[in-house]
């Protein structure tokens, strides 16, 4: 009788387990170049060195759950998309990660910055990025917040409803001031992506509708406000999206309505924004395109489509945030527990427990997002097992990573580093289970400096002010 190699019937028995586009790395140590920040290597003692500083080093130093973003790869996609887009205005989207030395960065890269609410313009401001820099979004703007933009300068509001067309009027007129405004519209284009993540579809709650004719009447109204002065169209299709297709009908839709205004007004608008959305590698499985690639293919689509519609070609603007921070940043976790789940198939899965979850990356649990995950203490010989990593929040869907292959031998005190964490991660955290958010980390040429402090017990007693 022959026997099959036996780490060789362990690979193909696991290798079924996982879902299709998973395979079996042939080296689990190696570090797909895709996923990781640039030059992220082991040392010779197999731990993940990013940014010149071993990870196992930053956990002894500042602890576990902990955000590390790369300051230099994170400069780089943001001069990547400065000078691919060359005549563009490139507003980095703050939502996906933003504290006052981020601001800085963007700031010193030559990029304008997209904030959402006072706390992002606040924090954008405090880094030092002029207000003239600063694109206004978000469809419930309060008075308080578009008062503050307007006396701050800030470089233009995107308008998403009538209502807040009122308020912007009302301010200017108690302000003396003139707002510069782009009005969001959507574009029925339905992005490939979560629905959740997908927003130019008509049934949901951002932007002006184009069918409608809401878009339209929007342009109008604003371009005849003696309080407004108006830019352009704003179209944002969704996140995390790979081909070009979806912007190819938004801009054709957003000229044909730029066309429409034309002819009812004599007016030829001066700006179009095609908000951001641009995915990222979070597995194997994810193949971007190029930022260059990405920019040539607009270029392409915006001259044919000016062509057609006989439109000079607009001042152009985008907003990403996902590709600029999402492969710059790490999330590094402590293995605590590990645990083999017997499965109906016969199988088993590890369960592999960190000492962070949910409140720091909701996203597998909101959008199923998917993530891999490699060791970052060391290396391992042994076999590959089929794992789920899991938080260590009070709840069975608290999944991290719901497939991946990790060393069998992987025990507590282990090290786990997950890639592309720097986008939506550490913003869109949360104290569920009264867990403080983790230290948001930035390493460069062997240093780390802390950009946000970890969050400790204290902080959250003292928000707790009753009796
Ligand atoms: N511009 C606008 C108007 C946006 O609403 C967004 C994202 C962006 C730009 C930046 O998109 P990015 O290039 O980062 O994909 N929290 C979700 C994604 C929601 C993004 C909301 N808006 C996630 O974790 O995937």
């Amino acid at each position: 009788m022959t026997h099959a190699h036996i780490a060789g019937s362990i690979h193909a028995d696991v290798a079924k387990a996982g879902p299709q586009w998973l395979t079996l790395p042939e080296d689990l140590n190696q570090l797909r170049s895709e996923l990781w920040p640039a030059g992220t290597e082991r040392d010779a003692q197999g731990r993940i060195v990013i940014g010149g500083v071993a990870l196992s080093q930053v956990a002894a130093s500042h602890g576990t759950p902990a955000y590390l973003i790369d300051e230099q790869d994170f400069r780089a996609r943001a001069r990547a998309f400065r000078d691919s887009f060359a005549d563009w205005r490139v507003y980095y989207a703050g939502k996906a990660l933003l504290s006052r030395t981020v601001a800085r960065w963007v700031m010193e890269e030559g990029l304008c910055l997209d904030v959402t609410t006072m706390g992002e313009m606040r924090i954008a401001l405090a880094g030092g990025m002029p207000a003239a820099r600063l694109g206004f979004h978000g469809n419930n703007k309060s008075l308080e917040e578009i008062r503050f933009a307007l006396e701050q300068g800030v470089g233009r509001i995107i308008v998403d409803s009538f209502h807040e067309i009122d308020r912007i009027e009302a301010a200017c007129q108690e302000l003396g001031a003139t707002a510069q405004v782009l009005v969001r519209v959507t574009t029925g284009v339905e992005a490939h992506t979560h629905e959740y993540i997908a927003t130019a579809h008509e049934d949901q709650k951002f932007g002006l509708s184009i069918l409608g004719g809401h878009a339209l009447a929007a342009l109008v109204r604003c371009q005849s406000s003696s309080s407004i002065q108006l830019r352009g169209i704003h179209s944002h299709i969704g996140s995390q999206i790979f081909e070009t297709h979806g912007f190819e009908v938004a801009i054709r839709r957003t000229l044909r309505l730029a066309e429409q205004f034309r002819v009812a007004t004599g007016v030829e608008l001066a700006e179009l924004d095609l908000g951001g959305g641009f995915g990222i590698a979070y597995t194997e499985a994810d193949s971007p395109m190029p930022t260059a690639e990405l920019a040539r293919a607009f270029d392409e689509i915006l001259d044919h489509e000016c062509r057609a519609f006989g439109l000079r070609r607009p001042e152009l603007s985008i907003e990403p945030g996902r590709a600029i921070c999402g492969p710059a940043g790490v999330a590094l976790y402590e293995v605590g527990t590990v645990k083999a789940v017997e499965l109906e198939n016969g199988r088993s899965r590890t369960y592999v427990s960190v000492d962070g979850g949910m409140s720091d990356n909701i996203r597998p649990a909101l959008y199923a997002a998917e993530y891999s995950c490699a060791l970052a203490n060391r290396t391992s010989d042994a076999d590959p097992v089929l794992a789920r990593v899991v938080g260590k929040h009070c709840e069975g869907g608290d999944i991290l990573i719901r497939d991946v292959f990790l060393p069998r031998d992987i025990a507590p005190g282990d090290l786990i580093a997950v890639p592309g964490s720097g986008a939506y991660c550490r913003s869109m955290a949360s104290n569920y289970n009264q867990v403080p958010k983790p230290p948001l980390l930035a390493a460069s040429q062997g240093q780390v400096q802390t950009l946000l402090r970890r969050e400790t017990l204290e902080d959250l007693m003292r928000l707790d002010v009753g009796e």
